[in-house]
């Protein structure tokens, strides 16, 4: 049967992530190491699996209210507190949601309407764009470069800036490239947000994963508060990506209607996760700052070999990605991810799955072992120099 005509064409004009695509393929390379998808290596901490194993023994299979648990929500404005100095109040501003997948689809969807635009700086995570569209915006993509390590520009951004822009997505730190912003940098654009009357989504799922420099919540810039719908989760910062949990916090006015959006999506998110979640909120520190310190070594053997090999690549502060630009091998992004995969048995993903902008360079992904790194490098360094 032809679905053809059954199939609406705003889900039509959508593609399947070629990140996927390319994690397929790493199956079909015996032997081959992954560079590839976004998850930590770690598995979650024994004491928060335990926290949701007590949950399901003590019978607590039932349904959450719909923002979550408020313990959970308790816990989480406690974390925002203490660690960003950010406040939000647990009954009315914090939404547990389905990773921050979730809180980033809902967030969209409660605020754009067909004709807004919606600015996305790139290259960037690969929902962003989906999920406007669906909503019926228009996407309008903000470049930022490597020259300026991949930080969001102000001067850049407001040529971008139309009467129909409604939102702005700040996502550092920043999936592929690594990017984080400085203090001054966000106020920079938090000027513009106030001059052009903008919301702000800030996915900031990687703000416990910054290396050497202090991560500034958006929402804590001054007069952003008010502007600002903060997306994170526990999925990077605890190994908990197969749990599902992630979160908003925005102001009342904005988060009662997201709710509603929520509530009709997914009811609430599952509910010994979100016993899981309260436990790793309150005594799971220790575990981000063990997986942080790894992750550094990690990428700074990463970053270090890339540069001894040539490739010209900026030292990227946060998430677990490194973004070398790869044009002196005179290959597109596609063509060295594939070849790589193909000859060298390394997977990586071509920056042009997260935009136009990231043609040029590809993303390596070092939530993987050392040893791995290790592997993965003599087989880049082999590669390269038989091209
Ligand atoms: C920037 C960014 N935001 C959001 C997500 C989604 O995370 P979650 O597992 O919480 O849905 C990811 C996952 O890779 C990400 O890289």
């Amino acid at each position: 049967m032809d679905y053809n005509k059954y199939i609406a064409r705003r889900a039509k004009s959508i593609e399947i992530s070629t990140i996927r695509y390319f994690f397929n393929m790493v199956n079909q390379v015996e032997g081959a190491i992954s560079l590839c998808i976004g998850e930590p290596d770690f598995t979650t901490p024994e004491h928060i699996n335990k926290a949701a194993v007590k949950a399901l023994n003590e019978g607590k299979t039932f349904y959450t209210p719909n923002a979550g648990l408020l313990e959970l929500r308790q816990e989480i404005a406690k974390y925002l507190k203490r660690r960003f100095k950010l406040e939000y109040k647990p009954e009315s501003e914090i939404i547990v949601t389905i990773g921050a997948s979730e809180a980033i689809n809902v967030a969209i969807q409660t605020l754009i309407e067909p004709g807004d635009e919606v600015l996305i700086p790139q290259p960037s995570f690969v929902a962003y764009t989906p999920c406007t569209i669906l909503a019926g915006g228009q996407p309008v993509f903000v470049p930022t470069y490597m020259e300026d390590d991949f930080a969001l520009r102000a001067d850049i951004l407001e040529k971008y800036i139309t009467p129909r822009s409604k939102l702005l997505v700040l996502p550092y730190p920043n999936n592929p490239t690594g990017a984080v912003m400085n203090r001054q940098q966000l106020e920079d654009i938090a000027h513009l947000v106030t001059k052009h009357d903008l919301i702000v989504v800030s996915d900031e799922i990687y703000w416990d994963l910054t290396y050497g420099v202090e991560h500034t919540a958006f929402a804590g810039i001054s007069g952003m508060w008010d502007r600002t719908i903060t997306v994170s989760g526990l999925s990077k910062s605890y190994a908990m990506t197969g749990w599902r949990l992630g979160y908003i916090a925005a102001p009342e006015g904005l988060a009662g209607e997201i709710l509603k959006v929520h509530q009709y999506s997914v009811t609430c998110a599952a509910t010994m996760g979100q016993y899981a979640a309260i436990e790793a909120l309150r005594n799971g520190d220790g575990d981000i700052e063990k997986m942080r310190d790894e992750y550094d070594k990690r990428r700074i053997f990463l970053f270090e070999s890339l540069r001894d090999m040539g490739l010209q690549c900026f030292e990227p502060r946060g998430a677990f990605y490194v973004f070398p630009s790869i044009e002196k091998t005179g290959l597109s992004s596609e063509e060295f991810a594939e070849r790589l995969l193909w000859e060298a048995k390394v997977a990586v993903v071509p920056g042009s799955a997260f935009g136009e902008n990231g043609r040029g360079f590809v993303r390596m992904a070092y939530a993987t072992s050392m040893e791995n790194l290790e592997e993965a490098a003599r087989r880049i360094r082999n590669f390269m120099a038989g091209l």
